[in-house]
């Protein structure tokens, strides 16, 4: 939700728009609607601005270049207040000339009375933005203090609601200071340079070393280093660390998409997931869970808290952790579980799920948590971000950067970070209900082999998608955590397609959904394993013939050797035979890739499909 990108290099260097535009491509998946550069040259502030993606802005900065500068800022908006325009873009400028630019990630809360209040003082705005009204007063600050650290501190003090806040003035060419609240921010580390971004993508071309920054903190980078404060001034340290993907994780890799590619990661992401987690004996091990097996072992419930695809990673996890554990597990999306009084004590485990780290309904509904005295976990994949910064715990998930909007190999990752952390509650707790944790391990060990095998037989279901490209509406049908891969195989169709999609428990198909059935009516069924307990396969094979006879075209995605469905079956999709509670790290695989062909034969933006953004930093 919005990428924030800044620069400071030596005077000499003049390399500054070079960085910022590098850094704006890397962090676009964060916003799209708009585009925007400032630059502090020796003639004072030079900035540029286009609504729309970033290539318009690029456009605009070759038909009138900008000047060489060793400083500067620049911003990609996911527009909340003021429509994606030109003048609502950012960076927004104030004070004489124009000699402070600023720009945004977040929303000012208390923005309309700030605003009153300028515009009584006769300050002219030629924006909607809440931003502006933060850029005038900076610049007021700055007038009274002539030091842009001090006036951000002023400034930020007055300011409600979630913001990262990075600004440049014309009479300090060589420092740029960032202040951030709830909203993400952090700084590269380089030789006589230095950057801010969002997230790490913004300067990973450059460097690796990177430095945390806490929450309320401001930090000043010029080339020579950094200073960071506290809101009320206190001196602070920050957190260095090294990043340990490079640019290469974050490029296309020969991938016509970053969805392409990441698709095709997916093994690597389960793999890497893994990766550490078990000591010499098979025995797992988890550095990151500092909470104490006392405590892990008197939990009486957990709560899975999430938004969008990170909520049916949860709601797959519901399965596999209570069967492990025998604790009941409740799944909540987030931004509804903060408003319902949820019933959580001190013996409650609350595990957030969230690619980003950054996702705002998601750490709304941890802090909630904590203050109802829940211990927390955060499965996440964004090292140093602020949900794992506030949570007790975190159990990292090692998919590597996610640059395409909808989200793919992290999914899976939360899938296989989630069981390992039930199977660790489940060794802990002394449960073995059926299979031992080592042999469930053993067993997930085995999968990235697998996901490979549906990779390489994906050529029918990319030619299924690719003939449907007028078709207005698709089903998706499963049942146990196959019902979850349905509701996700339906998300990701929205959201790249843009095609109505639903997805529904199949034994819920009788009690209304059964109506929507009419003849072509495509409809992909998830099925689970002929192993599956309690009849379940057959059942799922007796929905099929119930949607047959009433004329939908079924897209079966079945086990290898299962022929039951096959009479059933307009195309049958094949995915290795795995233990049933394993199944949604196959099954979803070729929903993904249908979604993603189906998008590409429209002729859409695959990594930025309208109106979305990756990391929703607002609530
Ligand atoms: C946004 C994205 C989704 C993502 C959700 C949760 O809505 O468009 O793809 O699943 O946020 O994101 P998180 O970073 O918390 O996993």
């Amino acid at each position: 939700m919005c990428g924030i990108v800044g620069y400071v290099g030596p005077e000499t260097s003049g390399r500054a728009l070079e960085v910022v535009m590098e850094g704006l491509g890397r962090l676009e998946y964060r916003g799209y609607d708009s585009a925007g550069l400032a630059l502090v040259t020796a003639d004072g502030i030079a900035s540029e601005k286009r609504a729309g993606k970033l290539s318009n802005l690029k456009e605009a900065l070759e038909a009138s270049p900008v000047p060489e500068a060793p400083t500067a800022i620049g911003h990609t908006r996911w527009a909340t207040h003021g429509g994606p325009t030109d003048a609502n873009a950012h960076p927004h400028r104030a004070g004489g000339d124009g000699r402070l630019a600023l720009v945004h990630n977040g929303i000012i809360e208390n923005f309309h009375a700030l605003k009153e209040r300028l515009l009584a003082e006769g300050v002219a705005f030629t924006s909607e933005t809440d931003t502006e009204v933060v850029a005038h007063l900076l610049s007021q600050a700055f007038d009274r203090t002539s030091d842009l650290t001090g006036a951000m501190q002023e400034v930020v003090n007055e300011l409600h609601g979630a913001f990262t806040l990075l600004a440049v003035h014309a009479d300090e060419p060589h420092t740029v200071v960032g202040a951030r609240r709830n909203s993400p921010l952090v700084v590269g580390l380089g030789e006589g340079e230095n950057y801010l971004g969002s997230d790490v993508a913004a300067f990973i071309g450059h460097t690796r070393h990177a430095l945390e920054l806490g929450q309320d903190q401001i930090v000043t980078i010029t080339p020579e280093g950094y200073h960071v404060i506290d809101f009320d001034g206190t001196p602070s340290d920050g957190k260095a660390y090294e990043v340990t993907w490079d640019a290469a994780a974050a490029e296309k890799g020969g991938y016509a998409t970053y969805m392409e590619k990441e698709i095709h990661e997916q093994p690597h992401a389960v793999a890497d997931t893994l990766l550490g987690r078990t000591d010499a004996s098979g025995r797992l091990v988890l550095d990151e869970m500092v909470i104490s097996e006392d405590d892990l072992r008197t939990i009486t419930k957990i709560v899975i808290v999430a938004c969008g695809t990170a909520s049916y990673a949860g709601m797959v996890a519901k399965y596999a952790i209570e069967r492990w554990t025998r604790v009941p597990v409740e799944v909540e999306l987030a931004h509804e579980f903060r408003y319902r009084d949820p019933v959580v004590d001190t013996r409650t485990l609350v595990v957030s799920i969230s690619q980003s780290g950054e996702t705002m309904d998601t750490l709304m509904a941890v802090r909630h948590a904590k203050e109802l005295g829940a211990k927390t976990v955060s499965i996440c994949n964004t090292h140093g971000s602020t949900i794992p910064r506030e949570s007790d715990a975190v159990l990292y998930t090692h998919a590597g950067p996610e640059i395409a909007v909808a989200s793919t190999k992290a999914f899976l990752a939360q899938i296989t970070a989630s069981y390992v952390l039930g199977l660790y509650l489940a060794q802990l707790r002394g449960e073995t209900y059926g299979r031992s944790p080592a042999e469930i391990m053993a067993e997930l060990h085995g999968v990235p082999d697998k996901i490979q095998q549906v990779l390489d037989g994906m050529n029918r279901v990319k030619e299924i998608a690719s003939f449907m490209a007028d078709t207005r509406s698709v089903l998706f049908l499963g049942r146990h955590v196959g019902y979850p891969v349905a509701m996700e195989g339906a998300l990701k169709l929205k959201e790249l397609a843009y095609i109505h999609a639903e997805g529904f428990a199949a034994g819920e198909l009788k009690h209304g959904p059964i109506a929507l059935i009419e003849p072509g009516q495509p409809v992909f069924v998830v099925v689970p394993s002929p192993d599956s307990e309690h009849g379940l396969h057959g059942k799922v094979v007796s929905n099929i013939q119930e949607i047959r006879a009433r004329g939908a075209r079924t897209i079966v995605i079945a086990e290898e050797g299962d022929q039951d469905v096959v009479p059933f079956a307009d195309e049958v999709i094949r995915v290795p035979r795995t233990s049933p509670l394993l199944a949604p790290l196959l099954t979803v695989v070729p929903l993904q890739v249908f979604a993603l062909q189906l998008s590409t034969a429209k002729g859409l933006d695959v990594d930025q499909p309208r109106n979305l953004a990756k990391s929703v930093t607002v609530e």
